[in-house]
């Protein structure tokens, strides 16, 4: 497509991971619905995961307005991703240049980039961007309260990451309810590094926009004084969960989900199946995934577990004899339609691992959940769904036995609590819908975003 000379291009560049190119599509496609031009740029080492065998070109039409391209990030994109931080080194190390190269050649295909958006792990987009006199903004694209406490922990006083810190309109946080990745113990040293950057760096940005909204983090957004103001514009999540069936499906999955999830559901009474699922990358240790598929039989539920082998490996790690054990009470698949999965009316609840696309997923479907969060954000996740939003319960200890597995299922499921819990669930389904409903408080950030896009560049 050559673009005219009045259209607006915005580049929207992200890390090659299913829970960043998940939110970042779904934005691209709120721009695009508006007539703005999306090119999202992304690493290399997602390029044979997100093109699949279909796709021969390097570039190619996700939907009308939105391209996909990827710029080199230093490694052999047919290789696994196998470590965080050597993949964010490469990253940096390699991805400006490449970037900026790629930026030129679409100016001379006459698609001249005219605003940038970067996310959390690709600071150095905003130098890049200031270098090339083209606006930048920034997609936080996780909860606001995470990006607060990291800004305050990481960028004001480094002597909080050990002890309990209150912030408005949040319970006291504990520790255990912090994100793990900037933790004194944690093994991960660039991504703290990374987000130390970003911080300096946000004086150069022209908006801050967080994948959250205001009817779920109203006062979160202003606890950390200095922080620029965070617009938010989600949940950026597939239109199909906010009451739009008919707007496009725009999707890129990284994995391949087999054809029978759905119609395995149909076939189960509503609101009685259990979906598991940990995401795009957490595995469980052998002990705890044998651990879970012995309580996830014993409490006699129906239920769907997405079991996502490690890389270059498909060995499950089910204990022997269990598949054969809970023939038609369950499945397990290696990966499924979750949007279609949590708007099913057979679901009873969703034992995640509250990755933050997840969790808003299942706030706007209004499914209970049970939180069982691995790392990263996921602990401060589990406390909003569990102790703010009350739609559900935690599976507490380190190593889960099966019988706790079974308790809180059956505490999510049966009796007056869990009727709570369903209460709590269909309210923040409203909220979620209200917040994207004409007039409602995304939208309209979204709104005056899309003027800062018209307002800026040529
Ligand atoms: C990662 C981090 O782990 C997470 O904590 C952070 O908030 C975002 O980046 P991930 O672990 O993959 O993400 O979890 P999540 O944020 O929930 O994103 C996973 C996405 O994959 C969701 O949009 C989900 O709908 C989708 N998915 C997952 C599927 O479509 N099918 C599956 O079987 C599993």
């Amino acid at each position: 497509m050559e673009m005219g000379s009045e259209t607006k291009h915005v580049m929207l560049v992200c890390y090659a991971a299913q829970g960043h190119i998940n939110p970042v599509l779904q934005f691209a496609g709120r721009l695009a619905s508006r007539g703005i031009s999306i090119t999202v740029a992304t690493a290399a080492i997602g390029r044979q995961r997100i093109l699949k065998d279909g796709d021969k070109a390097t570039a190619f039409e996700a939907d009308g307005n939105i391209k996909f391209e990827f710029f080199s990030d230093g490694s052999d994109p047919l290789m696994p991703i196998k470590d965080l931080d050597d993949c964010l080194g490469r990253l940096e190390r390699e991805g400006p240049e490449s970037l900026a190269g790629l930026v030129e050649d679409l100016r001379v295909q006459g698609r001249k980039v005219t605003y940038m958006v970067t996310t959390p792990f690709t600071p150095w987009v905003i130098d890049l961007a200031k270098g090339l006199g083209v606006p930048c903004s920034l997609l936080w694209i996780q909860c606001c309260a995470v990006y607060g406490y990291y800004y305050r922990v990481l960028h004001r006083n480094r002597a909080e990451m050990e002890v309990p810190l209150t912030f408005p309109g949040l319970p006291h946080l504990k520790p255990e309810d912090f994100p793990t990745l900037a933790s004194p113990s944690s093994t991960y040293n660039r991504f703290p590094l990374l987000l130390t950057q970003l911080y300096e760096k946000l004086g150069d940005v022209k908006m801050v926009l967080g994948n959250s909204f205001n009817e779920l983090e109203p006062e979160e957004i202003w606890f950390a004084e200095g922080l620029h103001l965070m617009k938010l514009v989600g949940p950026l999540i597939p239109q199909a969960l906010l009451g739009c069936p008919t707007a496009p499906r725009l999707r890129k999955d990284m994995w391949v989900a087999p054809s029978n999830c759905l119609s395995w559901l149909d076939s189960k009474p509503e609101g009685s199946v259990v979906y598991v699922s940990l995401g795009s990358v957490s595995v469980l240790p052998p002990k705890q995934t044998e651990e879970m598929a012995w309580g996830l039989k014993i409490s006699r539920r129906a239920f769907i577990w997405v079991v996502k082998p490690p890389e270059n490996s498909s060995e499950t790690g089910l204990p022997e004899g269990f598949l054969e054990g809970v023939e038609g009470q369950g499945i397990v698949v290696p990966w499924c339609p979750q949007v279609e999965v949590l708007s099913h009316p057979s679901l009873a609840c969703f034992l995640t691992h509250c990755g933050w696309n997840s969790t808003l997923e299942t706030v706007a479907a209004g499914v209970p959940v049970i939180a069982f969060p691995q790392w990263t954000d996921q602990p401060t996740n589990a406390m909003f769904l569990v102790d703010v939003l009350r739609v559900g319960v935690r599976l507490k200890v380190d190593l889960v036995t099966r019988d706790e597995v079974e308790r809180c299922i059956a505490e999510v499921t049966d009796g007056e609590k869990a009727t709570e819990m369903k209460k709590a669930a269909a309210r923040c389904k409203e909220m979620a819908r209200a917040s994207v409903a004409k007039c409602g408080s995304s939208e309209r950030n979204m709104q005056a975003f899309v003027d800062d896009i018209m307002d800026n560049g040529p």
